[in-house]
C-alpha cells in the first residue's frame, strides 16, 4: 500500500465531498465532524461517479439512481430506485485509509 497525495484540505472542506482521481482509482473523499472518509468513487450499480454527501447520515448518494453508501463501511444501504431488489450485500464499495498531511489529503491505495 502506498499513500497518495490528493487535494488540499481547504478544497475538500469547500466542496463537502469530492471524487478525485488517485492513481488508477476514483476515490470519493469527505470530511464530516472532523473525521476524514475515503471510499471508491465509482458506483457499483452502473458506474456513475459519486456523489452527493449526506453528512447527517454519514452516507454518499449516487446521483444517477439514488443508491446510498455508508461512508464508514462502503456498504450499500439503499438500492438504486431502478433496481429495488439489487443484492445490496454484494454491491458495497471499497474503503481506504485516509489522513491529512501538511494541508493535503492522502489516501492509502
Ligand atoms: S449508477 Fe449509481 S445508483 Fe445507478
Amino acid at each position: 500500500m502506498v499513500w497518495h497525495k490528493t487535494i488540499s484540505l481547504k478544497a475538500l472542506e469547500k466542496a463537502d465531498g469530492a471524487s478525485v482521481k488517485v492513481g488508477d482509482e476514483i476515490v470519493f473523499l469527505s470530511k464530516v465532524n472532523g473525521k476524514l472518509y475515503a471510499l471508491n468513487g465509482v458506483c457499483s450499480h452502473a458506474k456513475c461517479i459519486l456523489g452527493h454527501l449526506e453528512p447527517s447520515e454519514l452516507r454518499v448518494r449516487c446521483v444517477c439512481h439514488d443508491a446510498k453508501f455508508d461512508m464508514n463501511t462502503g456498504k450499500m444501504v439503499a438500492p438504486p430506485f431502478v433496481a429495488p431488489n439489487a443484492p445490496m450485500d454484494k454491491l458495497g464499495l471499497k474503503t481506504y485509509q485516509v489522513k491529512e498531511e501538511n494541508g493535503f489529503i492522502e489516501v492509502d491505495l
